[in-house]
């Protein structure tokens, strides 16, 4: 038995996916040190802070997040608390000044360092930081246990080489690194043998993975995921658009586990910003890429990432973005007015954009949106989507009160989109759990979801493979 055993552990994740899966490798990796996963904050003995840097708000909720923790130390004196992730990675040694209670800073390239560090503490009484950039790039892969979870993510690559000019992430992620395809295989298998049914392979440009170290392209990877037995669907992210290859564009019309949605992010409609933000495309290229992508996948969901508010951008740049969802006409989209990151080079660019025009900017974008996404999901009413069941429908999660009646179940489109059903007649429970793959009927949208019924005829849940057939 170690010193550690029969203790609890709570991680608190800000940030990315990659954040998450980093979140649950550190709380398997402590597993075989006796921890297992704490009801709740207050009574956990180690708290695991995994911090995102990649906005000034984020960064701030890190800090009021380690605020709330100093009164639990006081009335516990044996909590430990370790923060990790790309805050850690960025501040080091200065977390310990603005936060005293921490015990472990532990970088992004660290996180296998964790359990010898939790001992250094034990064995010394000491304080611990880790930032050094020269650890691994990927952490020792633990399979998952008692996995209950539809949906997987898997990372492929670590850091990032595009060094766009308003961004923290190569600095705090360090340079581009690809994971050998065999790990990646055997770690989707050891999800899949878990049940899980559907992986997003995460990286900041899963586009160049493999490019540096010679090892096979992204699409080739794909193919041989595709080909894995138990696994329903293949998502990825982040595409940067100016690796958009034909391969990937073929692997769409090809591969019929890969989703048809793909994230694309722009940032900007504007040549002139583009160039600013150091993203290496023009507004006519990315364009060209989405019509070649919809002419091999036409039902592909597409969407993307915009900053409002980059120094130096004029109400021209900002309609020039306006322009572009208008003429690509996103499924969705996120977007964020313009933060300074220290780390990044347009931290130190003149012009920078006033507050309120940049709040402004972002509320016109969101309600430009709305409205695409709105007319994108009547456009479904009536069609048939392949639905995998994740779980029971949740009001909150769906923002749609009225569209989610008691005893509903909730899954999502191969184009990601999120749809609600209750079963007719036809359909014996036993048939519709998570990680089924059902037709569904769309008889309603709205803003954030669609609802519809499962089919009668037809599709039986053991054929509903079809993921890129959307027959009505
Ligand atoms: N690698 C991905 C992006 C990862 S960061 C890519 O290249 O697309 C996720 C998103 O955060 C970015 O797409 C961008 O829209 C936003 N972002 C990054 N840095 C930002 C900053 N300093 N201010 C505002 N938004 C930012
Ligand atoms: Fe940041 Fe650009 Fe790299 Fe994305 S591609 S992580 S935005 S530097
Ligand atoms: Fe944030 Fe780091 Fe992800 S800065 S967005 S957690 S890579």
């Amino acid at each position: 038995m170690t010193p550690f055993s029969s203790k609890t552990l709570y991680v608190h994740t800000i940030g990315c996916q990659m954040n998450v899966y980093d979140g649950e490798q550190i709380a398997r990796g402590l597993a075989p040190l006796g921890y297992r996963l704490a009801d709740s904050l207050k009574s956990a003995d180690l708290i695991v802070v995994n911090t995102c840097a990649i906005r000034e708000k984020a960064e701030q909720k890190v800090f009021s997040f380690l605020g709330r923790l100093a009164g639990l130390k006081e009335n516990n004196p044996d909590l430990i608390i370790a923060v990790g992730g790309c805050v850690a990675q960025q501040e080091g040694e200065r977390i310990l000044s603005r936060a005293p209670y921490v015990d472990i800073v532990f970088g992004t390239r660290s996180i296998d360092r964790l359990p010898g560090l939790l001992e250094s503490v034990a064995a010394t009484g000491r304080r611990q930081v880790a930032v050094a950039m020269d650890g691994d790039a990927f952490l020792t892969p633990r399979p998952p246990e008692n996995e209950t979870r539809v949906s997987g993510f898997v990372t492929i690559m670590q850091g990032c080489d595009n060094h766009c000019t308003y961004c923290v992430v190569p600095s705090v992620r360090g340079p581009e690194t690809s994971k050998p395809p065999a790990d990646i295989l055997a770690e989707v298998e050891a999800l899949t043998a878990a049940g899980v049914r559907e992986v997003t392979l995460l990286g900041q440009n899963v586009n160049s993975y493999g490019r540096k170290e010679g090892l096979c392209a992204f699409p080739e990877l794909l193919r041989m995921l595709n080909d894995l037995p138990g696994l329903d669907r293949i998502r990825f992210t982040t595409s940067h658009p100016k690796d958009l290859s034909d391969g990937l564009i073929a692997a769409f019309r090809d591969l019929p586990k890969l989703c048809n949605h793909i994230h694309l992010p722009i940032q900007s409609g504007s040549d002139r910003i583009l160039k600013r933000m150091n993203r290496k495309y023009t507004r006519a290229v990315y364009l060209d890429r989405i019509d070649r992508l919809r002419a091999a996948c036409p039902e592909i969901a597409v969407t993307s990432d915009f900053i409002v508010g980059f120094p130096g951008e004029t109400d021209a740049d900002f309609q020039e973005t306006l322009s572009i969802i208008e003429t690509v006409g996103y499924d969705s989209l996120f977007a964020f007015q313009y933060s300074d990151r220290p780390a990044a080079p347009a931290a130190r660019f003149s012009d920078k954009v006033p507050d309120p025009v940049k709040a402004a900017r972002l509320q016109q974008l969101l309600d430009l949106q709305k409205r695409i996404t709105l007319a994108k999901h009547r456009s479904l009413v009536g069609r048939v989507e392949t639905v995998l069941v994740d779980g029971p429908a949740k009001k909150q999660t769906t923002g749609d009160p009225d569209s989610v009646p008691a005893a509903a179940w909730s899954g999502r489109t191969a184009g990601n989109k999120i749809v609600n059903f209750t079963l007719t007649s036809h359909w014996k429970p036993e048939d519709v759990r998570p990680g089924r793959l059902i037709p569904v009927r769309i008889d309603a949208a709205f803003p954030h979801s669609l609802r519809g019924r499962p089919v009668d005829r037809g599709l039986r849940p053991s054929d509903a493979k079809g993921e890129k057939s959307h027959a009505a």
